[in-house]
């Protein structure tokens, strides 16, 4: 049970012995209340702001701006990275997907981190969490510049965004898809401890569906 919960949880006893003669103390609870919960929003803002940059052994993980409109062209142009995801896309389509990015970020506060390779400083790619379809459920995604295949790096950025869903948005259960024929892809699921759970159908497109909950996350993280 969070703060805020435990505190309304306070106040609503409060009420409960609070009669007609004590109006007045039932008010300054509820100030309390209030001004408890304003601090906890606070604290859980700065806490999810800061946790918006995160540091891997050789990752940064950073919010995507208009700057990196080149450097995910050079992805989203690539047929062979793109085979498996929404097919190639135009310029000015990858400027789109780089505001609907940004803008999911406000909304949810999850999204996709751009990937900052620490060595070159170039962005290589994208890994996060964003809903799965039109579900409420949580789905971990990335794609990385081809150049990068095959050094971890995206198991790497996968582990800091499970990290992120489990522990700081306290989310219960986080699913990732992939086409079947997408090993890279299965791999990388496999190699964070995820499970496949069933064969199911996605936007628009038959998939393999991997799945893993807070407490196998906790009981892997805390081994
Ligand atoms: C999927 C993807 C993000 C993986 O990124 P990555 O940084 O190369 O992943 P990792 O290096 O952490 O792991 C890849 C694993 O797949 C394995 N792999 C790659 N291609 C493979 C193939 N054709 N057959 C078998 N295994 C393969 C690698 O050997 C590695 O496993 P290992 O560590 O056990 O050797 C990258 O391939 C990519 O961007 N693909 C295009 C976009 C995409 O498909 N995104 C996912 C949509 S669901």
């Amino acid at each position: 049970m969070n703060i805020s919960n435990r505190l309304s949880g306070l106040f609503h006893k409060q009420c409960f012995l609070v009669t007609a003669g004590r109006v007045e103390e039932q008010n300054s609870t509820k100030m309390f209340v209030a001004r408890q919960n304003w601090y906890y929003n606070l604290v859980v803002e700065v806490i999810l702001s800061i946790m918006q940059e995160i540091e891997t052994a050789r990752l940064y993980l950073r919010q995507f701006t208009l700057d990196d409109l080149d450097d995910l062209s050079r992805i989203y142009s690539d047929p062979e990275i793109t085979k498996y995801l929404t097919g190639v896309r135009t310029r000015q389509e990858t400027e789109s997907a780089i505001h609907t990015m940004i803008q999911r970020w406000e909304q949810n506060n999850f999204g996709m981190w751009a990937l900052v390779h620490k060595i070159d400083r170039k962005m290589i790619g994208r890994c996060g969490l964003c809903f799965l379809d039109k579900t409420p459920e949580v789905e971990l995604g990335y794609a990385l510049n081809k150049v990068y295949w095959n050094q971890g790096l995206v198991t790497e950025a996968s582990f800091a965004s499970l990290n992120y869903g489990f522990e700081i948005l306290q989310l219960d259960r986080i699913v990732a898809i992939a086409r079947p024929e997408n090993i890279a892809s299965q791999r990388v699921m496999q190699k964070v401890g995820m499970k496949y759970d069933k064969n199911a159908h996605y936007y628009e497109t038959d998939v393999v569906y991997y799945s893993m909950s807070r407490e196998t996350y906790h009981s892997k993280v805390f081994l």
